[in-house]
């Protein structure tokens, strides 16, 4: 039924469906071997693996709810108990974020972990925890500005927004239905209609970092934090931007988030030296190019996002996005970028870039890289089935 839709996709090589088989499979693996490493642990969750140690991280790091939603996707893909019992644990290790008010990060660190539980057990308790994490998110919306802080105050920037924040929306929509509480939904559109308005560029390449003059509501900076330069396209924050607009168009319907999220893909579809497995660089600019190091975890994102995107969006362009995401995840799927059961310190992908210009987890695995990298390969698998 696919190959009717993507002529791309019925090559010589291994089907998608048993691409995605293996994939699970190994992640699966991997996840459970994780745990076993990490649950003598006090209070932490699985970051990355660097020198030859696997790094944690506690509550208040944006990265602590990625490991526990990959344990609940694959849960909820193949019903193994062990799973479900390592989920919970670890999904326990985060709800101290629900008291956070100083980060933007709450869609990540809540809904991924919390938000995957509560969808597959319908446990109370998880949507309590969630309940509380929202409103912590939304008393960061700032009226005049229109949008939700991401970091604090500083000498260099007012009131800074970064375009992962839009990532965090999904968790507003969600408890918007959820709740009925309306304002949610407001807040999620008044933020994504500012980002729209002042994050991108001609090309439709978002910068990382913008900052609003809190007096006027103006932008006042723009800037890179991950980035190369404050003019460069960060692949992260490119991939961001696609599954934002692509999630908000999802969850409201409006129309312009739909052709917001096709002008991104266009722009990262046509970028000219996208190394051909489609594996970005860390920055589609960055120096060195091609001799420089790839982010897994920004094909990971784009790719699950294009997948959802091919869905929603019913024009004739619906099937390139679908072969881009496709080309992304059979890359991904390699022996070039996942790991052999047992290696990598038991993450999924390898040679993701967390903070080039902190040299900070570059061309290591990252949790995040390996929850987006099992939801795309969800998301596929629907579309494979006929329910996407
Ligand atoms: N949200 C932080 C990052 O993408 O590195």
């Amino acid at each position: 039924m696919l190959a009717a839709v993507s002529p791309a996709l019925c090559g010589q090589q291994e089907s998608l469906q048993q691409m995605i088989s293996r994939s699970l499979a190994v992640a699966e693996r991997q996840c459970i071997a994780l745990g076993r490493t990490a649950e003598v642990k006090d209070s932490v969750l699985p970051r990355t693996f660097t020198g030859r140690r696997v790094r944690m991280a506690g509550y208040k790091s944006w990265i602590c709810g990625f490991y526990p939603g990959t344990l609940w996707l694959l849960y909820g893909y193949s019903g193994n108990d062990t799973l479900r019992a390592l989920a919970e644990k670890f999904t326990a290790r985060v709800e101290p974020a629900k008291r956070l008010k100083n980060t933007h990060d709450l869609g990540f660190m809540l809904y991924c972990s919390f938000g995957n539980g509560y969808r597959l057990t319908g446990n109370r308790h998880y949507l309590d925890v969630m309940a509380e994490g929202a409103r912590n998110l939304a008393g960061r919306f700032n009226e005049r500005v229109g949008a939700i802080q991401s970091w604090g105050t500083s000498r260099k920037w007012q009131f800074p927004v970064i375009i992962d924040n839009m990532m965090n929306l999904e968790f507003l929509e969600f408890m918007a239905k959820e709740t009925g509480n309306l304002r949610y939904d407001t807040l999620a559109r008044r933020h994504s209609n500012t980002t729209m308005a002042n994050h991108f560029r001609r090309d439709y390449s978002s910068y990382h970092v913008v900052s609003y003059d809190t007096l006027t509501g103006k932008p006042n900076a723009k800037h890179t934090h991950q980035g190369y330069a404050d003019e460069s396209a960060w692949a992260r924050g490119q991939a961001w931007a696609l599954y934002g607009f692509t999630m908000m168009y999802r969850e409201t319907g409006v129309r312009a988030y739909l052709n917001h999220a096709r002008r991104v893909a266009a722009y990262i579809t046509g970028v000219a030296d996208m190394p051909a497995d489609k594996v970005p660089y860390w920055d589609f600019d960055a120096p060195g190019r091609p001799d420089t190091y790839r982010d897994a975890s920004a094909a990971a994102i784009m790719a699950s996002a294009f997948i959802e995107l091919s869905t929603l969006d019913k024009s004739a362009d619906s099937s390139r996005w679908l072969d881009y995401g496709v080309a992304q995840l059979r890359s991904l799927s390699s022996p070039r970028y996942m790991a052999e059961p047992g290696r990598n310190g038991c993450f999924v992908l390898m040679h993701s870039v967390g903070n080039m210009n902190k040299r900070s987890e570059v061309d290591a695995p990252l949790s995040y890289a390996d929850y987006y990298f099992v939801e795309a390969l969800l998301r596929l698998k629907k579309v494979i089935d006929g329910q996407g």
